[in-house]
């Protein structure tokens, strides 16, 4: 029987050592018999491969000790960060569409055709779209970073670990947005869905502040039933304002270009169906404040913050649709329309606690008491 022995080279990079593989093979060439022989030899390439892992690991390991192992302050600012962005980049979207720079970038994802950057031929338009372009991008870095800080806590605060990915995946997909708006030259409809997008953003940034600043586990009402529900009534006012606002935008003058369409709605007639969900979130607003101070619930100081925002946003309002929509009124009116949803989110969160707390805070009650 004639054999053939062959001989084959493997590097096990695990045991990082080299292993020559003899293979008997008869006539047939079926396999007989393998024998594996490790060899020490390789001296040279198992140092250096030693030294990498070796490197790896203190890296690794290093940040893993630098990762927070509980919410600490890196997290908050980080959190905060997110909030403050998210409602900046809607007063530099605002710049864009107020100042006619819709169109200031023709292109996406580069500025102009074979630039990511504008050239000077693009003029002030060019630099106003592509700063906004810019904040998204700090806006993506931001979401990176609260999904490494929170990297280690992914299971234990998966709350918090959700609302960062998300976040990270909305930059992503307003981006995207952000480029179909340029493509489907300034459609009123994608710029109103974009800008409603980044609201949800703003609120959703605005959950992440409130849930680092408690721990995680089951929630329980702190405010009476009927409470709770006439704040979720008068956020639904709120979206419905905002939803109007934006109709009423989409079919006014401020198009971004003066390319771009309008939705041809009547906007007159639109800014009065906008202002009076606006004057009844004011009026629902009032007697949450007047329950809250009535029955001593820990939500009035939010209550009195969102009441505030909203008596400006009116103010603001009013000016804007008497004085002609000058574009610093009509941004301006757009950033508060953000800080007022956030603020009502605030208030809806508050509405629970997390139920280790409430019973701490029963706990003390009783004890007080009994005392
Ligand atoms: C709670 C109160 C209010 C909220 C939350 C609110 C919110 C908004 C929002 C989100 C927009 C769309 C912004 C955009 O897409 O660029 C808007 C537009 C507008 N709002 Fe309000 N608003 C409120 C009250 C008022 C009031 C009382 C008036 C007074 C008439 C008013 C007048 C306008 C006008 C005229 C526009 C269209 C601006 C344009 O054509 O560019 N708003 N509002």
């Amino acid at each position: 029987m004639d054999v053939a022995i062959l001989q084959v080279d493997q590097w096990d990079s695990r045991a990082c050592r080299s292993i020559h593989i003899w293979t008997r093979h008869d006539e047939n060439a079926r396999v007989i018999s393998t024998t594996e022989r490790a060899e020490s030899v390789n001296r040279k390439n198992q140092g250096l491969s030693s030294a990498i892992g070796a490197g790896y690991r203190v890296v690794s390991q290093k940040i893993r000790y630098w990762l927070p192992s509980a919410v600490d302050r890196r997290i908050r600012v980080v959190a905060w960060l997110s909030l403050v962005t998210e409602i900046l980049i809607v007063g530099t979207g605002g710049a864009v569409r107020l100042t006619g720079s819709g169109l200031g970038c023709p292109t996406w994802p580069t500025c102009v055709a074979g630039s990511l950057v504008p050239t000077p031929e693009m003029g002030l338009h060019g630099v106003i779209e592509f700063g906004n372009r810019l904040m998204t991008g700090l806006i993506g870095i931001i979401a990176i970073a609260a999904v490494v800080l929170l990297w280690r806590l992914r299971t234990e605060r998966k709350d918090l670990f959700t609302l960062a990915v998300i976040l990270g995946v909305g930059v992503l997909a307003q981006a995207l947005v952000g480029g179909v708006t340029v493509l489907t030259g300034l459609n009123p409809f994608i710029v109103g869905f974009h800008f409603m997008a980044s609201l949800i953003m703003v609120c959703i940034a605005t959950v992440l502040v409130h849930r680092v600043y408690l721990p995680s586990g089951p929630r329980a009402l702190v405010v009476p039933v009927g409470f709770a529900g006439l704040a979720h009534a008068t956020s639904f006012v709120v979206a419905l304002t905002v939803v109007m606002g934006v109709v009423t935008t989409a079919s006014g003058p401020h198009s971004g270009d003066a390319e771009a369409g309008r939705t041809g709605f009547n906007a007159e007639l639109l800014e009065h169906l906008h202002a009076w969900p606006g004057y009844a979130t004011l009026v629902l607003t009032i007697v949450l404040l007047a329950a809250s101070v009535r029955g001593k619930l820990p939500v009035r100081k939010l209550v009195v913050t969102l009441l505030v925002v909203e008596l400006v946003q009116i103010v603001v309002g009013l000016l804007q649709a008497n004085l002609g929509l000058p574009p610093v009124l009509v941004g301006l009116h757009m950033v508060l329309a953000c800080v007022l949803a956030a603020a009502m989110t605030a208030v809806v969160l508050n509405l629970k606690a997390p139920t280790t707390l409430t019973d701490r805070v029963s706990e003390t009650t009783h004890e007080h008491a009994r005392s």
